[in-house]
């Protein structure tokens, strides 16, 4: 165990099954090949949810900021590759010991052809040696660990009395993040999308209302998870004391505010390296209205370097623009409902 009241992957191969290698494989493999092979878990999209809740989530997550904030947990910037119609990101981080890579897709287009926007494949490997041990699902870790950041920061960051929550964009990434809110007794709140049947499906799972867009920004708190290829929130439509989670601008050219709403608020996000560079905040930044230091991670404020929402009049925004710790905190989750015996995945050798 960490000193520091974390958690950590056992760094040696406690009883996992570690197949022989040449002769096990039938005499297939070459000699140079090695002595062993070791089985890898192979944790599928309903593995990962089944394994881990929207509460539980929300905790890992705080749990992973605080360890990079002390310099517990390592992660290197994202990478992105980009193709015609979206992008690929390799998003590498260790801690708790472990190591991962996560390999991830955003196609805006895709679902008009049947097909999910955010795909790809999270390698895990044991710290200490290196040794491969699960590859998991990308896109369900994705959509855990989006929803509670939010939750996360708007426990943080929002006012104590803070209750009613809009939703803006309720698409994959929209609705974890009110399943997130709603596990953590935020709501009833209001949906927005202009599909009104996206809407209208996540306000019926939660027992929620359906609403325009003026009703979901004049909630508690705001939870914005649109496309960002235009701005949803404006100045004049915030309220003191009001909490923003802006989520769906992740990258670069992308903004779900404007700037002069920006100007107004109080501003918090997951990672200023990152965020300076693809986040909500980069538009103003690259505007030259703001500087690096007005901004505070939320790293800080959980680990009391910072403070967070000073005022009730306040209006807060949090910036998330995604983080492979988040990920490595949901994969570490995964692994120890595999050791507890909650999950049975079937393995592969490779
Ligand atoms: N911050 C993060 O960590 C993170 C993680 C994953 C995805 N994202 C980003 O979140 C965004 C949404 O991703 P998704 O996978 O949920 O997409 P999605 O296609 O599943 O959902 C997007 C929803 O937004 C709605 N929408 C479009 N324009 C809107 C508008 N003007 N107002 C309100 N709603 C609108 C769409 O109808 C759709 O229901 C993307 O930009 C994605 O890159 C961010």
């Amino acid at each position: 165990m960490r000193g520091r009241g974390g958690y950590c992957f056992p760094l040696a191969p406690t009883g996992r099954r570690v197949a022989l290698g040449a002769r096990a494989l039938g005499g297939h493999r070459p000699a140079e090949y090695g002595a062993s092979v070791p089985e890898i878990s192979v944790f599928d999209h309903d593995a990962v949810l089944s394994a881990v809740g929207p509460l539980e989530a929300v905790e890992r997550v705080r749990q992973a900021f605080v360890e990079y904030a002390g310099g517990e947990w390592a992660m290197p910037p994202k990478v992105y590759l980009d193709a015609p119609d979206g992008d690929f990101r390799a998003m590498p981080a260790q801690g708790a010991g472990i190591a991962i890579l996560k390999w991830v897709t955003s196609f805006p287009h895709n679902p008009a052809a049947g097909l999910p926007v955010v795909t790809g494949v999270i390698c895990v490997s044991r710290l200490a040696d290196g040794e491969l041990l699960a590859l998991v699902d990308a896109r369900s870790v994705t959509a855990l660990r989006t929803g509670a950041v939010a939750a996360m920061a708007t426990q943080e960051l929002a006012r104590e009395d803070a209750r009613s929550a809009g939703i803006v964009g309720c698409g994959l990434h929209g609705a974890w993040a009110a399943r997130c809110l709603a596990a953590a007794e935020y709501g009833p709140g209001v949906c927005f999308d202009p599909d009104p049947d996206a809407a209208g499906a996540l306000a019926g799972e939660l027992g929620w209302e359906a609403g325009s867009l003026e009703d979901a920004l004049g909630c508690d708190v705001v939870t914005c998870v649109t496309p960002g290829a235009e701005p949803v929130v404006t100045a004049a439509g915030l309220r003191p004391g009001q909490h923003l989670n802006l989520l769906g601008a992740d990258g670069p050219g992308k903004a779900e505010a404007e700037l002069a709403a920006i100007g107004r608020c109080a501003l918090f996000c997951d990672e200023w390296r990152q965020a300076s560079h693809g986040g909500e905040l980069a538009g103003a930044f690259e505007a030259g209205m703001l500087v690096g230091e007005q901004v505070t991670e939320l790293g800080a404020v959980l680990t009391g370097e910072a403070s967070g929402r000073t005022e009730d009049d306040a209006i807060t925004l949090f910036d998330s623009t995604g983080l492979a710790i988040q990920d490595l905190t949901i994969c570490l989750a995964v692994l120890e409902a595999e050791r507890a015996g909650a999950l049975r995945p079937p393995t592969v050798r490779l």
